[in-house]
């Protein structure tokens, strides 16, 4: 199999847990990053689920993540892993991924998004109930408030700005 771009925007960021040949900041057009999507496999349980980042359409919206280039050769064996990690509502889709730190063409990609629909979205929700939800979240993985945390400190570490996430996150620090 040929070589491969994963796009991360959540847990993919701070924790691939994988082999990669390449990483690079990238970003995504046309598509902006939400906490509607509920965890009932890592970062909540069935009945009381966590809050985790999909991505939502928004128009000329920049997006930034990060993407990694799986050599072909581990190809199968980590988008299996990937496909069971993120097995709670999210679906792969094609991308196109930009590198704009680096002196490089686009290039296509994949990215897992969880859509409208799927039986774990969640959904809108003001942002105060949003954290309140999240503090009191745990699931196998761990802590909810570990998963906003470190996915605000990581966006921050690459100089994105991401108000959604960074407004969680002060929420979340302050206790609500
Ligand atoms: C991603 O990180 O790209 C997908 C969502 C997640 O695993 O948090």
């Amino acid at each position: 199999m040929t070589d491969v771009w994963i796009f991360g925007y959540g847990s993919l960021v701070w924790r691939p847990d994988f082999p990669y040949l390449d990483t690079r900041t990238a970003t995504i057009t046309g598509w902006t990053r939400r906490f509607w999507q509920g965890s009932t496999d890592h970062r909540g349980v069935p009945g009381s689920p966590g809050r985790v980042v999909t991505l939502v359409e928004a128009e000329g919206e920049i997006c930034w993540g990060q993407a990694f280039l799986i050599d072909g050769n581990d190809r199968s064996d980590v988008m299996r892993r990937l496909d069971y990690r993120e097995k709670g509502g999210y679906s792969l889709h094609d991308v196109e991924i930009d590198f704009p730190e680096v002196d490089a063409p686009p290039a296509s990609g994949l990215i897992y998004i969880a859509t409208p629909g799927n039986p774990n979205w969640l959904g809108d929700m003001p942002i105060a109930q949003i954290a309140q939800q999240v503090l009191n979240s745990v699931g196998p993985s761990g802590a909810n408030t570990e998963y906003v945390l470190e996915l605000a400190d990581a966006l921050r570490e690459m100089g994105a700005v991401d108000h959604h996430v960074f407004d969680l996150a002060a929420r979340v620090r302050a206790g609500g």
